[in-house]
């Protein structure tokens, strides 16, 4: 598609083959995973490791944060968060948990890694509320088929939200909520 930002994956809705999957474990990133982490964030979604690494030391000082790793065999091969966002001044959108960032290394994406990051987070969010939002760009197909696999529904579109704004000039506020026990 034209104008799709390079940093999204390829939008491959129903690949020929599937991938074998593999032993993936999802844990809390430690100081000692920042360094890969930041490496791998920079290579699939630019600016430097260094700038990854200070991001990310900050978001796992936040108070009310997550930030989750997937690792095979030891090895970090994907990084996501969680941040409570308040009521966004400009652009409005809700105070409330928001999960961010989600990447998985090129090299091991399509085998459910960010399916997992996604549901852990889910999970750690519905033990404090029973709201769960993120925004994604109305481009990046993936990551709209990813979120809309696990239960989000589109909530409001606009060119910004918590001050971000989109590749595109679109983006979507998405949110799920807890189930009913
Ligand atoms: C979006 C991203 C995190 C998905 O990670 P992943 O590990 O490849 O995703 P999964 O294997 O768990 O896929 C789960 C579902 O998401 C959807 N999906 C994932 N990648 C897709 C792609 N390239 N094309 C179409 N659908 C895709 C599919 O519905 C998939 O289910 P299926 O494999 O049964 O068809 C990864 O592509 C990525 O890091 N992209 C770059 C960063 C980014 O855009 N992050 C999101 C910001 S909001």
């Amino acid at each position: 598609m034209a104008g799709t930002d390079p940093r999204f994956a390829t939008y491959v809705p129903h690949p020929a083959e599937r991938l074998a999957s593999v032993a993936v474990t999802v844990v809390e990133a430690s100081g000692d995973d920042v360094p890969a982490l930041a490496v791998m964030q920079a290579r699939a979604r630019g600016g430097t490791a260094d700038e990854w690494a200070d991001r990310i030391h900050r978001t796992r000082q936040g108070e009310r944060t997550l930030v989750i790793t997937a690792k095979v065999s030891g090895e970090p091969v994907g990084y996501a968060n969680v941040a409570f966002l308040p009521a966004h001044p400009v652009d409005r959108a809700p105070a409330g948990y928001y999960l961010t960032g989600v990447t998985v290394d090129p090299v091991w994406r399509r085998r459910g890694i960010g399916k997992l990051l996604t549901r852990r987070r889910m999970d750690w969010v519905w033990e404090r509320d029973p709201v769960v939002r993120c925004f994604v760009s109305a481009r990046n197909r993936a990551s709209l088929d990813l979120h809309r696999g696990l239960g989000f529904k589109r909530v409001a579109a606009g060119a910004s939200f918590q001050g971000v704004e989109f590749t595109g000039g679109e983006g979507l506020l998405l949110r799920a909520d807890a189930p009913r026990s």
